[in-house]
């Protein structure tokens, strides 16, 4: 059987956070003829829970109306407070490009009606520090509900221009048979599968954080794109750097999504300590509570080890010494309430919980893939601006710059190659909409539990070998209760497929990295190992798609 129904736009972009909008907001700028394919409505991905904001230097330049010029940031400081936290495995040409384009990205999000907190103590827009800063450069919205403004100006800017279809999920890439991509196949909100016809796919996917059972991430961050791009034949990188947020709140037994509290509250006084009152930080990095974020998850994760009797699972974010906690931090102080805390006067439990996938499909600057057609932008990119480890609030800064170049790619892309023709390409690619069972695939618990267990801070050899074979297990006893000729697609069973073939993925990075960098902890290489690993691993899928 053939696909239920067909569309044709001459470039998809997949998913509708501040990547994949302000990519498509340029593309009709360009005139090209774009689709918005999104697994929730259109406001639902990752980009609307940030909370701290956007790092851009904003100093002295023209254009950005109000910001003050305190001459003390720099782009090259940026550029070299990101190379910092990157662990020695950023790409400094993508870190220059990508933190150069930080005030033009601010000033398109401000025409776009982007309103930004302004200064208390002078002209121009306020202005926090977060970990791994050198200097007070994080611009912020609503206190600390700076990825909900962001994600509302840019909805408005895509609104009457820039068709979405909402409660859609990207299944597979279709593929002519010279592997240039051609197309997308994707289940509709009716639970049928389609095919939408274009000579350009680009992948704004966002993260993976619901491999672990603890994450920041909603419901929706499943892997999808890096999965899609395995299958398609692109090269990812970086997979085994998962960055885990050391403040994301605490509550005994929840799973999935946790509410952040966001690194500036560190940024504005708070800091770490146990139960006993003791700090976490002490004598850990020079810039404490204020070190890079992998440095200060792994300092807790060692910190609750080493409690007596290795039984605590959460420290505490004294947050009581600052004043004016309500109005700065609104969102957090919303995410305490519910839990019947008041920061005010009393600490709050927290722990790390995955946060930011630092790898990804590896991609230019420009959004550009080593496949013809596919382009990936924001978190499910690896441009070599994280590298081992993601700057405090340059994801949102990426997702806004590479996001607008990666359109300007298409359109050079479309405009000097032979279009494909609507059908061209439905020869190729997995014919995914005949048979669900030909993506593996293990119960998003079974991955959660796995990954949680043995591959998020603190991995082993023997717990990632581990992993690999229960992942094998889950897979063949789904395969064996439900048949080799399953029931069609649901999204449950993109999403499970996505994640099982992200974790595997992820595991081998893991296991082949033999060393310690970054947000990559290996209890059994402890020490950073420069001579043989100060390079990126690219992993690929083999023929038989393992
Ligand atoms: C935060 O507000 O702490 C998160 C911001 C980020 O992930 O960069």
């Amino acid at each position: 059987p053939g696909p239920r129904w067909e569309a044709a736009a001459d470039v998809v972009v997949l998913g509708s956070g501040a990547a994949g909008l302000s990519a498509a907001v340029r593309l009709r700028e360009r005139g090209l003829r774009v689709l918005v394919v999104t697994k929730g409505a259109i406001e639902d991905g990752n980009t609307r829970w940030a909370q701290g904001g956007i790092a851009a230097v904003l100093d002295g330049v023209p254009g950005v109306a109000g910001a003050p010029g305190d001459g003390r940031d720099s782009v090259a400081a940026h550029a070299e407070d990101t190379e910092t936290a990157g662990a020695g495995l950023c790409d400094p040409e993508a870190v220059a490009e990508i933190v150069a384009g930080g005030a033009e990205a601010v000033a398109r999000l401000r025409r776009f009606g982007a309103v930004f907190d302004r200064s208390e103590h002078g002209p121009g827009l306020a202005r926090t520090r977060e970990g791994g800063h050198s200097a007070l450069r994080v611009i912020h919205a609503g206190g600390d509900a700076t990825g909900a403004e962001v994600q509302r100006a840019l909805v408005a800017a895509a609104a009457d221009d820039v068709p979405v279809l909402e409660r859609h999920v990207a299944v597979d890439a279709v593929r002519t048979p010279a592997g240039r991509v051609a197309g997308v196949t994707v289940l509709d909100d009716r639970g049928r599968v389609g095919i939408v016809h274009a000579p350009a796919l680009l992948l704004a996917t966002g993260g993976l954080g619901q491999l672990y059972g603890a994450t920041s991430n909603p419901e929706l961050a499943t892997g999808d794109g890096v999965a899609l791009a395995l299958r398609a034949g692109a090269p990812v990188a970086d997979l085994e750097f998962v960055q885990f947020h050391p403040t994301v709140l605490y509550a005994s037994g929840a799973r999935g999504r946790r509410p952040l509290v966001t690194e500036a509250v560190r940024g504005e006084g708070a800091v770490l300590v146990d139960a006993t009152g003791a700090r976490v930080m002490a004598g850990v990095h020079p810039l404490a509570d204020l070190a890079p974020r992998d440095v200060v998850s792994a300092a807790v994760i060692r910190h609750l080890a080493a409690a007596p009797g290795g039984v605590d699972d959460h420290v505490f974010l004294d947050a009581t010494g600052i004043d004016g906690f309500a109005a700065r931090f609104p969102t957090v102080l919303a995410a305490c309430a519910a839990t019947g805390i008041d920061p005010a006067t009393e600490p709050i439990p927290v722990a790390p919980a995955a946060h930011f996938a630092c790898g990804g499909v590896v991609a230019g600057t420009d959004g550009r893939t080593p496949v013809a057609g596919l382009y990936a932008v924001g978190e499910v990119a690896r441009t070599g601006l994280h590298g081992a480890n993601r700057l405090a609030s340059n994801s949102l800064l990426e997702g806004l710059v590479v996001g607008r170049r990666a359109a300007d790619s298409v359109a050079a892309d479309l405009a000097s190659c032979r279009p494909v023709r609507s059908g061209d390409g439905a020869a190729a690619g997995t014919g995914a909409w005949e048979d669900a069972s030909s993506f593996e695939s293990a119960p998003r618990d079974d991955v959660q539990r796995v990954m949680s267990r043995y591959a998020a801070i603190g991995r082993d050899a023997d717990g990632l070998a581990v992993a690999g074979s229960v992942l094998d297990l889950a897979t063949a006893r789904r395969t064996c209760e439900s048949g080799p000729h399953a029931a069609g697609w649901t999204r449950e069973r993109v999403e499970d497929a996505a994640l099982t073939l992200v974790a595997r993925a992820l595991v081998a990075a893991a296991s082949a990295r033999t060393e310690s960098r970054g947000c990559h902890v290996r209890t059994d290489f402890p020490d950073r190992d420069d001579v043989s690993w100060r390079r990126s691993r690219t992993i690929r899928l083999g023929p038989s798609g393992q």
